[in-house]
């Protein structure tokens, strides 16, 4: 993995040191709580419901096991004993002291970490998805391009006060698995006729109040262009983005006035004046930072085990969640492992405890390449697993709660903090995620369901992905009480679509009911073998309306 050089170790440090005085300051009184507020979101702490929340940079969801030794260390030493992964690869601390909060980033710095970058109006943590440099179907590795747009934006001046925050997804696989176009900027390389690697540019993509997805505004663009030609989108944003309206800051809202094609040409426009200058990407460049990520110790072994196919074989619950959670690797005699955090209830979606943690940097390190990998859907994945080791990884990660064989299904739901910790939700999220697990906690039926995705976000501000999720929950507010909106036909992936809203919204103990009832015409009105997402296309959404109504009166 990425390897900091003398510059970025000097950086971290100096900034650990001067937000210690910033924290030593407020603390004091020196400081009042206004002038501390952009101190502290510039060094990722938000101040939430009961506690302070420290958000930890995980670029492009990579980690080392040293790195989740330390966060498992964070969360022992100054949490509860947890982290929470979320949506954008980052891990999130719920219960800071504020005193400590130095003290917690001079220790991430000592493995390379840091919570720069991760609030503010800035370039926020580059993603990718959570297989970059294993999947089979990869054009390119992705990671190099992803640590290039990391240095470049990190504490970059020019975009140190962009009109909102910015986030820039990558994909580089001929399939999405990094919900590109939901980012305020998202990349697609894929190969052009002539079988170049080129790159497919959009913009103006994003969740929250107004949901849209992002719009193509380029294609057949040499990769080597990818720093100057994202340079251009944010200077045109950095130009004429809204700075006096909130709530029309974000490039989505830009692109949309402007429209499509106007807003391209600008860019374009732009980009004349750095194409081909220093930050024109060379083949050497991406090797030199390649060379950082790429596994050497791979070793030569045979693409089938022969006691690995034994062990398929004899143990049925084992082949399950190889199955389910165990992928393909583009090497020979390995796989990539998805350890769900989605064990059902008592457990909310990416929540991982220190003791968790410090399994999965052991098995990381004794079964794999020392390496982890946070997804978007807040698993965390071991991406080299020798197929011979995968039973006793497995024997392991039962005992740890994390083999829960569901990736994909209805229960590996995606879900913000919601009211329990966060302080703009309109409602609690966590609680919702668990009344589903509990009613849907029939593996096989899960199974026969197939894949099914639902994402709940506590608010507007769609943290937990709601629009994307096949079966999207939303908390609102009516008069002071909590209620959920149900949307449906949401999809990440390729085919990218967001959720439209079936109907007046629901009490909180309604809602596994209406996810039941949901299930239920789909498994009456499906054809065999369809995915419920693909039945809803065919039949529209008034099956599954007049179900859901026809029972919640
Ligand atoms: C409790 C602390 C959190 C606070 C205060 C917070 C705040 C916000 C706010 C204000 C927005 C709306 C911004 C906008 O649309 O311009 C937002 C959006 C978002 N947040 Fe959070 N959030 C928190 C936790 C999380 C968590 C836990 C996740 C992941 C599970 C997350 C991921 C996201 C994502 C993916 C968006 C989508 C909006 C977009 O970019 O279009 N946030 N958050
Ligand atoms: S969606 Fe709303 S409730 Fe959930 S974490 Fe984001 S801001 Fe908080």
């Amino acid at each position: 993995m990425y390897q900091y050089d003398e510059y970025d170790e000097v950086l971290v440090r100096e900034r650990v040191s001067e937000f210690r005085d910033q924290v030593a300051r407020r603390l004091s009184g020196d400081l009042s709580e206004e002038e501390f507020l952009p101190l502290r979101l510039q060094n990722g702490l938000y101040n939430q419901k009961h506690a302070y929340m420290l958000r930890v940079a995980i670029p492009y969801g990579v980690l080392s096991s040293a790195q989740l030794r330390m966060l498992a260390h964070i969360a022992r030493r100054y949490d509860r004993g947890y982290g929470h992964f979320t949506t954008r690869q980052n891990i999130q601390y719920n219960w800071i002291k504020l005193e400590e909060a130095p003290d917690i980033l001079q220790e991430l710095a000592t493995v390379q970490m840091h919570a720069i970058q991760t609030s503010g109006n800035c370039v926020r943590n580059i993603t990718t998805e959570q297989f970059a440099g294993v999947a089979a179907d990869e054009i390119l590795d992705p990671r190099p391009l992803a640590e290039i747009l990391r240095q470049w934006s990190t504490l970059n001046p020019e975009f140190a006060f962009l009109p909102r925050k910015f986030k820039i997804a990558l994909s580089a696989s001929k399939e999405d698995r990094a919900a590109v176009r939901m980012h305020d900027v998202g990349v697609y390389m894929h190969l052009n006729a002539a079988g170049q690697k080129v790159l497919r540019v959009f913009a103006g993509g994003g969740l929250g109040r107004t949901p849209i997805l992002s719009s193509q505004i380029r294609d057949d663009l040499p990769w080597q262009h990818l720093l100057s030609y994202v340079e251009a989108i944010l200077r045109v944003y950095n130009r004429y983005g809204r700075r006096d309206n909130k709530y029309k800051a974000r490039i989505k809202i830009l692109v949309k006035a402007l429209g499509v094609d106007a807003f391209a040409a600008e860019v374009e426009q732009e980009w004349l004046h750095l194409k081909d200058g220093p930050s024109t990407l060379t083949e050497d460049e991406y090797e030199r930072v390649a060379h950082f990520f790429r596994q050497e110790r791979y070793e030569q072994v045979d693409a089938h085990d022969p006691t690995f196919e034994r062990q398929l074989a004899d143990n049925k619950r084992f082949a399950q969640w190889v199955k389910r959670n165990v992928r393909e690797h583009k090497v020979p005699g390995y796989a990539s492992v998805t350890l769900s955090t989605k064990p059902g209830a008592g457990v909310p979606p990416g929540d991982v405890t220190a003791e968790q943690m410090e399994h999965i940097a052991a098995w990381a390190d004794e079964f794999g390449l020392g390496e982890i990998r946070i997804a978007h859907e807040q698993n965390v994945i071991l991406p080299d697993v020798r197929l011979r080791d995968l039973h006793a990884l497995w024997y392991r990660a039962v005992a740890q709660n994390l083999a829960t064989p569901n990736l994909g299904l209805l229960t590996d739901i995606i879900a913000c903090p919601g009211g329990d910790y966060c302080s703009l939700a309109n409602a609690r999220s966590l609680p919702i995620a668990e009344s589903i697990a509990r009613r849907f906690d029939d593996l096989d039926f899960l199974c026969d369901l197939g894949e099914l995705s639902l994402n709940i976000s506590g608010c507007i501000n769609a943290c937990g992905h709601h629009h994307m999720g096949n079966i999207g929950v939303l908390g609102v507010d009516k008069d002071g009480e909590e209620w959920y909106q149900v949307t449906i036909g949401g999809a990440q992936g390729n085919e990218s679509a967001l959720g439209k809203v079936i109907g007046p919204s629901f009490r909180a103990e309604e809602m596994p009911g209406v996810i039941e009832r949901l299930v239920e015409t789909y498994c009456q009105v499906r054809v065999e073998g369809e995915a419920f997402i693909d039945t809803l296309a065919r039949v529209g959404a008034e099956p599954f309306k007049a179900n859901v109504y026809h029972h919640a009166v």
